[in-house]
């Protein structure tokens, strides 16, 4: 059974809420997050809060809110596309507020992440997508252990330009815990 607090180091996870809303918006607004996530349009407060209540009971998805120590909220992770069959899952991570990037935020939410998904969710490969030009996000994902499995070419469509998708897996025994 998953959890829906998970305490780490210098944060912790928390399972999303309608109040965090406001800050996903704020954050997947600002134009230096949202320039390596796929976004089309911009959030919009009130279709974010209709997407909440669709997805708030779907048992194929688990967001949480990154706190810093302090309990300040920080980002967003998650595991969503959860496949109980195949017992696969994608994850995600955004930092929204940039003055905790490049302390390694990323690394230990998903890392985490990971481990609540390998050992309490069943679940065996995780997938991650990422920007090509998002060099932290594909340095984490091999740190973690992750192997680039492939780039979809031209596979999203941001702003009229096609842009290619580095895709990575993370197979169970692969995961590097520490
Ligand atoms: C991607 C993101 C989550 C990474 O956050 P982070 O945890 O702060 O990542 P860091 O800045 O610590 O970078 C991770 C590693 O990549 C390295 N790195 C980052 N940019 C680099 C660059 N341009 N060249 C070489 N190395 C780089 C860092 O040095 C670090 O390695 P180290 O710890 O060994 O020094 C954050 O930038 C973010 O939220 N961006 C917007 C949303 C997003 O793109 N999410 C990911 C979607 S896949």
């Amino acid at each position: 059974m998953e959890e829906t607090k998970i305490t780490g180091d210098k944060i912790r996870l928390r399972k999303m809420g309608k109040k965090d809303l406001p800050d996903k918006v704020r954050w997947y607004n600002d134009p230096e997050v949202n320039k390596t996530l796929f976004l089309e349009e911009p959030l919009e407060p009130g279709k974010t809060l209709e997407w909440f209540d669709r997805i708030k009971d779907d048992d194929s998805r688990i967001d949480f809110v990154i706190d810093a120590a302090n309990g300040k909220p920080i980002g967003l992770a998650g595991l969503v596309n959860i496949d109980r069959l195949h017992q696969t899952a994608e994850i995600y991570c955004v930092i929204g507020e940039k003055d905790w990037w490049g302390k390694g935020v990323m690394l230990e939410a998903e890392r985490l992440l990971i481990k609540q998904a390998f050992e309490k969710m069943g679940i065996e490969k995780i997938r991650a997508y990422a920007h090509p030009s998002n060099i932290a996000s594909i340095i984490t994902m091999k740190k973690l252990g992750f192997k680039i499995e492939g780039t979809l070419r031209k596979e999203k469509k941001i702003h009229g330009q096609r842009t290619d998708v580095i895709c990575a897996g993370l197979l169970k025994e692969e995961f590097k815990p520490l």
